[in-house]
């Protein structure tokens, strides 16, 4: 996969700030797998025209450190859908300031079970379904 241009759509963006940090002031690990999650979960709340759970992450990634003041965005592109599942595929890619120089941080691939109201597993609606 070639690293010179994000894929897939852009679902969120952020800036990195200093509350999200650990004791040596870089970026948090987990805080960008939690961007990473939300961005990816609008297109599969989208797909599954409601609630949805993260049931796996696979193959996650971490290519470059994030810093304070980076714009981070995240891309989705849904790769596999099954009877109750999405497969997403996520990139991280963030925007260093203020030099401006763009690159690709995180990918992972985040799967998703279309959920009911009990959190019960559900088969996905027809595409075009009202
Ligand atoms: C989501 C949940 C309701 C699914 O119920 P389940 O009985 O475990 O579901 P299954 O094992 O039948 O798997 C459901 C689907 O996920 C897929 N799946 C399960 N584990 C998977 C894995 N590790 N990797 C990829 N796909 C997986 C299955 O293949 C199945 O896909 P399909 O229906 O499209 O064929 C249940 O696992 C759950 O509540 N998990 C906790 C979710 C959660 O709290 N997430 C947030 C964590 S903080």
């Amino acid at each position: 996969m070639t690293d010179t241009m994000p894929h897939g759509e852009l679902t969120l963006q952020t800036i990195a700030m200093p509350a999200d940090t650990n004791a040596n002031g870089d970026i948090f690990g987990g805080w960008l797998m939690s961007q990473m999650d939300l961005g990816s979960s609008v297109l599969a709340r989208t797909r599954a025209r409601g609630r949805v759970a993260t049931i796996a992450v696979d193959g996650m990634t971490f290519q470059q450190p994030v810093r304070v003041g980076d714009i981070l965005t995240i891309y989705a592109e849904m790769v596999r859908e099954g009877t109750t599942s999405m497969t997403i595929c996520v990139e991280a890619w963030i925007r260093r300031q203020p030099s401006g120089e763009h690159c690709r941080v995180t990918q992972a691939r985040f799967i998703f079970v279309a959920v009911d109201e009990a959190g019960r597993k559900r088969p996905l609606p027809e595409l075009g379904q009202p």
